[in-house]
């Protein structure tokens, strides 16, 4: 079990899920019919909060930077591609049955596992317990391309997707201006049927990931490692994660996958403890190398007086477990003039909706008439809601629980001085500012 370490903070994995279901980020997948062990489908915030977040990650490497281009690689590639990369040999976790109970549990991963029998106690430590030596599973999705179901049109959906940017190497460089040191990045799905999922969305059978092949000179590896370990961990801090719940910690010698010779992760504290949130790997040289033996391609770079095979820097992480990271973060509960208040003090641009546009009273023409003005202003520019059912308060509740940063009231004062109320989901001052100026002064503050 990972280290536990006080989380600061409300959020408990079951709140955020509450919260998530009750406000359209997060359902159960096939709910009406029994679920599916750990897939979920996504609601209205959660895509928003999702695009948000990849848009940040895409935003930091590629608009910001010259050196990394963009890809978008198919799901399902040629078989051969997972032999080379080793997937089909070694991508597995260790397994026990149990005969008794017949569940199957991770062997590493026993002391975070509950007994079929006897929940309070791990798997082994019940004596009706009869557990099976540790095998090897596989966790790629098996499929078969075509019309017959049979081993020569067996294929895998993608258990990440790195091996998509490595296949289309020559494609990018002789296309793309680029040299080493560049990046490829990539989002996309991948699939893995993971034993032991749960804890809400940290371990999903199938997840994006947002991932990045860095190539260098082989010489300079070492250093671009740790320059993209700092470069990734800033990221999540910029965004708004707390510096006392996210650590970097390198891999221990057993730990390694196969093609990694150096691996640090950057961990974040989620309410269950200590895990992974990011991968920053020194692949080396490992995968090109076995796809240039595989597929007979010359996979180097060869400039005026050189020729090399790029060693490979890859920062790997999911947006679900981004997501998680940023949601258990923001989740806050409060009492605010004897009433409590759950918030998500999200950074606006992660917020899936950045402005609540709310005429004070429903019904007054004048002021809706004003309001939807406003409304169909921002919109423009931004994700807005306008919302004119319910009490106020209650309005402020629900835009405080899907974490828009802020909401503007048109009252009797606009229609008299052309000013409106901005209030702020942290701090909830609220201030008058003209209306004309609304939709800068929010640009403005989300590009801060
Ligand atoms: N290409 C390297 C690679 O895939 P990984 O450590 O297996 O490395 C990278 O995965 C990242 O993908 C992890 O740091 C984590 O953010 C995310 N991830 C892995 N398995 C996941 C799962 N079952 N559910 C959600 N996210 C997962």
């Amino acid at each position: 079990m990972s280290e536990l370490a006080e989380f600061e903070g409300a959020a408990t994995i079951e709140k955020v899920a509450a919260l998530c279901r009750r406000r359209a980020f997060v359902f159960p997948s096939s709910d009406i019919y029994g679920g599916l062990g750990s897939s979920f489908d996504f609601g209205h915030y959660g895509v928003l909060l999702n695009d948000n977040v990849k848009n940040e990650w895409r935003r930091s490497l590629i608009q910001e930077r010259e050196d990394v281009v963009a890809l978008d690689s198919a799901i399902i590639l040629n078989p051969q591609v997972w032999v080379a990369s080793g997937h089909v040999d070694t991508f597995s976790d260790p397994l026990v049955d149990c005969r008794t109970c017949k569940l199957r549990f991770r062997a590493d991963k026993l002391e975070d596992s509950h007994c079929g029998r006897r929940p309070s106690k791990r798997p082994g430590e019940f004596s009706e317990c009869d557990l099976t030596e540790p095998r090897a599973f596989n966790l790629m999705f098996e499929t078969h391309v075509g019309a017959l179901a049979d081993d020569a049109s067996r294929a895998y959906l993608r258990p990440e997707t790195a091996q998509g940017i490595f296949i289309n190497f020559k494609n990018v460089i002789s296309s793309m201006r680029v040299k080493p040191p560049f990046g490829i990045a990539q989002i996309g799905k991948s699939f893995r049927n993971e034993i032991t999922p749960g804890n809400f969305l940290f371990r999903m059978r199938e997840f994006e990931q947002m991932e990045m092949e860095f190539f260098v000179p082989p010489g300079d590896a070492a250093e671009w490692h740790a320059y993209w370990i700092e470069q990734r961990l800033n990221w999540h801090l910029r965004l708004g994660l707390r510096p006392s719940h996210v650590r970097v910690r390198a891999h221990t010698g057993e730990e390694l996958s196969h093609y990694s010779t150096a691996t640090s992760d950057i961990e974040y504290l989620y309410p269950i403890g200590w895990q992974e949130l990011e991968g920053v790997a020194n692949r080396g040289d490992y995968d090109l190398q076995q796809h240039i033996a595989a597929s007979g391609t010359k996979l180097e770079w060869v400039g005026q007086d050189e020729r090399y095979v790029p060693h490979v820097i890859e920062p790997a992480i999911s947006v679900v477990r981004s997501v998680l990271a940023f949601l258990c973060d923001a989740y806050d509960e409060e009492v605010v003039a004897d009433r409590p208040r759950t918030v998500l003090r999200l950074h606006p641009r992660l917020a899936p909706v950045k402005a609540a546009v709310l005429p004070l009273i429903g019904k007054d023409t004048a002021m809706v008439e004003k309001a939807r003005g406003l409304y169909e202003e921002l919109r423009r520019s931004m994700s807005a809601e306008y919302d004119d059912a319910a009490a106020i308060g209650k309005r402020y509740r629900r835009q405080d629980e899907i974490g828009t940063p802020w909401a503007l009231t048109i009252d009797e004062q606009t229609l008299a001085d052309g000013t409106v109320t901005l209030r702020d989901r942290d701090t909830l001052e609220q201030e008058r500012i003209p209306l004309e100026g609304v939709r800068r002064l929010l640009a403005d503050r989300l590009d801060a």
